[in-house]
């Protein structure tokens, strides 16, 4: 066959692939957020669909379309008796997709796409002619699924696996001797409670533009009976800014979305402390397509960028750096904006992100 007509009959298969696997991306995140695939795992043989039902309480002939969609996507199995159909999710393939699964749970991920799908579709296409950004207020499912994902890992791995891992577990002699931190885009709060009652001698702050992120944190650490925290609904690009206040910054995952994050890391590097230590975990990319044509997971997280990271960025003619800003890009702006010297690093657990740990 000439090559030409070779590449189009390649993409032609390709183009049935996209569809089947977006479509089995939809139906796998629907049924992941009703527990179908926990359902499915309570059995060790083949059931039938009116079993798995009353297992998961799901609706049977609702839950039967969805089957088709995982036997025909290869996710489940079928097998017949007495003209009979009775399904099985291969037991290797349950901690994949179920919430016991825990790290290895990647099943909670399909619902992503089509969490920002709902949310944002209509803004995104007219986006792409217009170039306007999207509002906060667009992607509120989207935030509480968010939330839930990255407080389960926190929870996971910041005390005893990140913390000591920053500046070879120095940061964390400090803390318990007592400093100042703040965390920037704080959200509910999740980080800096468990930091205030692991470390009862230093104190935090909380910077967040989300007011009832805010006022949740401070329920939750008046709940915990927490003097040494408190939110602050504050823009970290804002022009105002006291300096040399803290000893050690944070921001997880908060910089990329900024609408000033350039004058949000000016600020970051005023208000340190001389010494003063500043950990950014940010995606792990390159700012260059080229370079990141290969990464495994490179179009999923285009996508999030795109669909939200982005266009969340670009309201008030926010500078939209988006998710994929990438580790030469990050490195430009930290050196712009005043930091001595920025050492980029793996973090442990975590594929997903770098550690720029960078000092004033
Ligand atoms: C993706 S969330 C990350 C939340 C949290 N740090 C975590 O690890 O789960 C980004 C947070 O940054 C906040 N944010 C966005 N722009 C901000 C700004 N200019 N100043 C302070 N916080 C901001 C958002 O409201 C949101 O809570």
């Amino acid at each position: 066959m000439e090559a030409s007509a070779k590449k189009t009959e390649q993409f032609s298969q390709k183009l049935s692939d996209i569809l089947n696997y977006g479509a089995l991306n939809t139906a796998m995140g629907i049924g992941y957020a009703c527990g179908a695939f926990e359902a499915l795992s309570k059995f060790d043989e083949p059931a039938p669909c009116e079993s798995i039902a009353m297992q998961g309480g799901l609706d049977e002939r609702y839950l039967k379309e969805w089957l088709g969609v995982m036997v025909t996507g290869g996710i489940v199995e079928v097998f017949e008796e007495d003209d009979d159909e009775f399904y099985m999710l291969p037991k290797e393939y349950v901690p994949l997709l179920t919430r016991g699964g825990g790290n290895s749970n990647m099943g909670v991920y399909t619902q992503e796409i089509p969490l920002l799908t709902h949310c944002a579709f209509n803004e995104i296409q007219s986006g792409m002619r217009t170039g306007d950004g999207v509002g906060y207020e667009q992607y509120q499912p989207f935030y509480a699924f968010m939330e839930e994902l990255a407080n389960a890992k926190h929870e996971q791995v910041l005390i005893d696996t990140f913390l000591p891992s920053v500046q070879g577990g120095a940061i964390v002699e400090r803390l318990h001797q007592g400093i100042t931190v703040c965390d920037i885009g704080c959200a509910d709060g999740l980080v800096l409670n468990l930091m205030a009652q692991a470390f009862p001698h230093s104190k935090f702050v909380g910077f967040d533009i989300d007011e009832k992120s805010i006022r949740k944190a401070e329920q939750r650490a008046a709940a915990s009976g927490l003097t040494n925290v408190i939110f602050t609904l504050q823009d970290a690009g804002a022009e105002v800014v006291e300096a040399e206040q803290f000893d050690y910054i944070m921001a997880f995952d908060a910089i990329h979305d900024q609408t000033r994050p350039f004058e949000a890391l000016k600020n970051i590097q005023l208000m340190l402390k001389s010494g003063g230590v500043f950990s950014m975990v940010d995606i792990k990319a390159s700012s260059s397509v080229m370079q990141n044509k290969n990464h495994p997971m490179g179009a999923f997280l285009y996508t999030v960028s795109l669909m939200h990271c982005m266009p969340v960025g670009l309201v008030n003619d926010g500078m939209g750096l988006g998710m994929m800003w990438g580790k030469e890009q990050a490195l430009a702006l930290c050196e712009a904006a005043g930091f001595s010297s920025v050492e980029v690093t793996d973090i442990p657990e975590d594929g997903f992100n770098s550690h720029y740990l960078c000092h004033k």
